[in-house]
Formats: C-alpha cells, sequence, structure tokens
C-alpha cells in the first residue's frame, strides 16, 4: 500500500485530526519549514536583503494545513498568511492559535489556483507539501499546464519586487516536475532546484525562485 497521501482523503474528517495529532507529521512539517526558512536566504538567490525577520515581511504559505508550518514561519519573525482549501484542516489551525492575538497571523480559506491576494501585497511565498496538490484530477497535459501557468502569474502579480518562492513538494515524475519548473521560469522568475535524490524521477523537490526584476 503507498504511503502517499491522497487529496483530499488524507486531509478530512477524521483524517484531518490524525493528520493534525500524529507526532511525527509535526516534526517533519516543522522540519522542513525550518529548511524552507534556511532556503530563503540561499546566497545563489542572491543577497538576501529583502529578507526580514523583524514582522515586516509578510509570507504568504500556500496550503497551510493545520498550522504547522505557520507556527514556524510566525515564530521566527514573519508576518503570515495561510491559506488552505480544506476547512478540516483549516479550523484546526485557527483553532491552535485562537489565543493570538497580534496582527501577525491570518488563515483563508482559498485554493492556490484563486489567490484572494491584492497586488504586490506579499514579501514571500513558501509552501511545505501541498503545492503539488494544485493540479489535483486534471488529466491532460494541456489543462495542467493551463493552470499551473495561470497559478504562477497570480502568485508573481501578489508579489513585491525581488519576492522570493520556496517550494517544497512531491511531483509524481520527471514530466511533471518540468511543467512545475517551467511554469515558473515562463512566467517572471528565475531559480533553481534542489532534489533530495539527484537521480529520482519524482519525490521531494525544492525549488528556490525569485521574481524578475522589473519597475
Ligand atoms: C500536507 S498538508 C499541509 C502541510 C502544512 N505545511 C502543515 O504544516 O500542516 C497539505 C495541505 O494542502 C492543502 N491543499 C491542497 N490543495 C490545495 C489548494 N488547491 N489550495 C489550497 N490548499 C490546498 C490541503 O488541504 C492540505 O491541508
Amino acid at each position: 500500500m503507498s504511503k502517499l497521501p491522497k487529496f483530499p482523503d488524507s486531509y478530512i474528517g477524521k483524517a484531518a485530526n490524525e493528520y493534525d495529532s500524529a507526532v511525527w507529521m509535526e516534526r517533519n512539517q516543522k522540519k522542513t519549514t525550518l529548511k524552507l526558512l534556511n532556503l530563503l536566504r540561499d546566497p545563489h538567490l542572491g543577497p538576501s536583503i529583502n529578507v526580514k525577520e523583524n514582522f515586516s515581511n509578510i509570507i504568504l504559505e500556500l496550503g497551510c494545513g493545520t498550522g504547522f508550518s505557520s507556527e514556524i514561519i510566525l515564530n521566527h519573525g514573519f508576518r503570515v498568511i495561510g491559506i488552505d482549501i480544506l476547512w478540516d484542516m483549516l479550523s484546526l489551525a485557527k483553532e491552535k492559535f485562537r489565543d493570538n492575538k497580534s496582527n501577525h497571523l491570518h488563515f483563508i480559506m482559498a485554493d492556490i489556483n484563486y489567490l484572494p491576494i491584492r497586488m504586490k501585497k506579499i514579501d514571500h511565498v513558501l509552501s511545505v507539501s501541498a503545492y503539488n496538490f494544485i493540479i489535483h484530477g486534471l488529466k491532460s497535459t494541456q489543462q495542467i499546464k493551463k493552470v499551473l501557468n495561470a497559478t504562477t502569474r497570480q502568485i508573481n502579480d501578489c508579489l513585491k519586487a525581488h519576492g522570493r518562492v520556496i517550494i517544497e513538494f512531491y511531483p509524481k515524475n520527471e514530466k511533471e516536475l518540468t511543467l512545475f519548473v517551467e511554469s515558473f521560469l515562463n512566467n517572471g522568475f528565475e531559480g533553481f532546484m534542489i532534489k533530495k535524490k539527484p537521480n529520482q524521477k519524482g519525490g521531494q523537490t525544492f525549488l528556490l525562485l525569485k521574481k524578475k526584476y522589473s519597475e
């Protein structure tokens, strides 16, 4: 039996509660988020003077789930807007931070493919173990390309100049990975990827991107 999560079954009803109470899951999500925060300053993306841990940067977190990653991002001095498409997951995140009255954390129920964010509002975008789901249910390459391009353009629109996008995700295979990467490179981003096992076809992949500079 495959151990890979299935969308949406792995994240609704009882499965959402099981996800949230699994110690290993919390540990993995938090560990990966810490890695992404380090990658946000990766020198290969150029000087990171626009990455500031004093609550002046807003990070848009795509697919925030029950808030494991959000907590780490917040604790590192960033404001967070976490979006997730499933209420079963998002409601657990909201509940967890119910007593957090700061203006630094907001959770919104929304689809990554239809971002409810104003133009140039966001400093950087992070996503942990969610971005591969945005093409869920799509069959043809043409459909996948269309959705990926449209979503990447929205991410570009909501980012400020010099905004960075750091994504950890699980493409199914080499072809899918190429489509994801091309959607960024063809829509105003530059950057590169890191694979846990360089020879593997799909599996855990990190995308490190920055918005190409334009006046
Ligand atoms: C592995 S989980 C969440 C991981 C998150 N880093 C955490 O700390 O819990 C992946 C999440 O992606 C969300 N997701 C999948 N497709 C989405 C979409 N199109 N828009 C928004 N969220 C989506 C799922 O609902 C799920 O909560």
